[in-house]
């Protein structure tokens, strides 16, 4: 027993809530290439991307955070008090020492509440993976006190100009977790791939950019995948026969058959395409049952690992598995297709997206989610959720649906697009500005909505404040009309003045 008196061994811990946020701002990825002057359809085709979101000056990692987190306890009509521990993964840093976890705690502490576990993990992609693995572990472990989790992460992902900037993107969101889940995350069945690569880094403290080496980057993703499904698939393989031992059940043969979605981290739409390939490459390789025996047969000399850079087996498989793909990837790809890389909350995006693809939670009940999380650097785990119908609580997935339609009413009615040009000034004042005090945001404040917390000042001595934005809902169409306006003159201005470097 702990100290607050909970014996009993927590069930079904999983994902009970969740809110999403969508940045204001976008660009679209078409315009992105004529700016750029590369190839038509480099963006959209062959990255396969169609908006990018962007965040003004009044929106940081903190806002962010602070905006999906308020949002979660209002709508949820969870009391501050109830959440006992708080993990946040992120890699869009403001402070070297001071976590945003602390940066949260303001929303704990105007309600008395300071006795709340958990600080920031970094890694890349890969914290907010990172702290949804602690926030589990607490609630298993002697030390739960019987309250909820919250899991929230977000990344502002913007890259040097070049041929990564159209894989930038901007997300956050937050989790409540708790026992009894109607997302619940499958025990025992998780595998883990970490070693020492340097793909994507940012070692330039001052710089909001990664050093990035692309393909290396996909390369080592690529293996990250192939590692990680292996290894899943055994454990679980090995889980079912344990199991099995009690229930005289068969044990299952785990493949891609087993599971009704698969989600990635989505730095772009293709590479998910790919990745889906690589695993039913994996599949054929493993002779698994669903796979045609012409497709056993072709492959049957092939080795996993000196197939990786093999163009014309690579355009095979996706043309073999285009299928699968549209079923269980492609729903999943939504909120990545039209707001980028969000990096942590990337994979979290495409497994909301595949949840909100089936009109009604009845749909999900019984279904298995295998989700793959890589990070730069790097750390990658591959693991599954099973959605269920859950009795008593008013945590369903019926619910976590509508949160999510609402996020995606945001991101299809009520973004304003910017031109190109437009985002190569907003992120060139962005470098400038980032670690800067002292500061006060001053770009079109009517990009802000009402409810969501936005920076406010950045003192001489670096102190960030934020404030809930209380302004009137504007017409949204008289809105959008203006913005564009608004920032073109803004940055007239600013280069009449010589404020820009733009
Ligand atoms: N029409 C259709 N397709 C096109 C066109 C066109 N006009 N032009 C190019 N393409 C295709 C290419 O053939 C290529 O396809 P392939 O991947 O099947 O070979 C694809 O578009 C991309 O073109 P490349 O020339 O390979 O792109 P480039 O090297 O310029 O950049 C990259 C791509 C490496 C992904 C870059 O955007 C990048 O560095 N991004 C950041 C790193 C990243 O996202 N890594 C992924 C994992 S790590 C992480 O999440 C951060």
């Amino acid at each position: 027993m702990n100290g607050n008196g909970y014996s009993h061994h927590p069930t079904s811990i999983g994902i009970l809530a969740c809110e999403l946020y969508i940045p204001s701002l976008y660009v679209e990825q078409s315009a992105l290439e004529t700016y750029d002057k590369v190839s038509k359809g480099k963006y959209t085709i062959g990255l396969g991307q169609q908006r990018i979101a962007i965040c003004s000056d009044h929106e940081d990692i903190c806002s962010l955070c602070l905006t999906v987190l308020s949002r979660l306890l209002e709508q949820t009509g969870v009391h501050p008090q109830q959440i006992g521990r708080l993990d946040v993964g992120t890699e869009t840093l403001v402070d070297k020492a001071k976590s945003i976890k602390t940066v949260l705690m303001q929303l704990f502490t105007e309600h008395g509440n300071t006795a709340v576990e958990g600080v920031d993990s970094i890694n890349a992609c890969y914290g907010g993976t990172a702290a949804i693995f602690n926030a589990i572990h607490w609630i298993e472990s002697s030390y739960w006190d019987g309250r909820y989790a919250v899991v929230v992460m977000g990344d502002i992902a913007v890259y040097a100009k070049g041929n990564a900037r159209p894989t930038g993107g901007a997300g956050a969101c937050a989790l409540l977790i708790g026992p009894n889940a109607p997302i619940v995350f499958e025990p025992g069945c998780r595998s883990t791939y970490m070693t020492n690569v340097y793909d994507f880094y940012k070692p330039d403290l001052s710089s909001p950019y990664p050093v990035v080496d692309g393909q290396l980057s996909v390369q080592c993703y690529t293996s990250a995948l192939d590692t990680c499904y292996a290894q899943y698939c055994l454990k679980a393989e090995m889980n079912g026969e344990s199991r099995s031992k009690t229930s005289s059940a068969a044990a299952d043969n785990i493949n891609l058959s087993t599971f009704a979605g698969i989600v990635f981290h989505t730095p772009y739409v293709k590479l998910t395409q790919k990745s889906f390939s690589r695993l039913y490459f994996n599949d054929i390789l493993r002779a698994c049952s669903y796979i045609p025996n012409a497709l056993v047969e072709k492959y049957k000399d092939f080795d996993i690992h000196s197939s990786a850079n093999d163009k014309d087996l690579e355009r095979d498989l996706i043309e073999q598995s285009r299928e699968l793909f549209g079923q269980k990837t492609l729903p999943g790809l939504y909120f990545s297709q039209n707001m980028g890389n969000m990096y942590t909350p990337s994979l979290y995006y495409s497994l909301f997206s595949f949840l909100s693809s089936q009109p009604s939670e009845e749909q999900f009940y019984g279904q298995r989610i295998l989700l793959f999380s890589y990070g730069s650097g790097l750390a990658s785990s591959m693991y599954s959720i099973i959605c269920r119908k859950v009795h008593d609580t008013r945590f369903t997935l019926g619910e976590i649906q509508k949160s999510i339609k609402r996020a995606r009413q945001e991101l299809d009615n009520e973004r304003i697009e910017l031109a190109p040009e437009l985002m190569d000034k907003l992120l060139l004042e962005r470098e400038k500005h980032d670690h800067q005090a002292s500061f006060i945001p001053s770009q079109p404040s009517e990009v802000l909505k009402p409810g969501n917390m936005y920076l406010k000042s950045v003192d001489k001595n670096y102190r960030r404040v934020y404030e809930k934005f209380h302004g009137d809902e504007n017409s949204s169409t008289n809105k959008k009309a203006t913005v564009q306006q608004l920032y073109s003159e803004y940055f007239q201005t600013r280069q009449i003045n010589g404020d820009t470097h733009g």
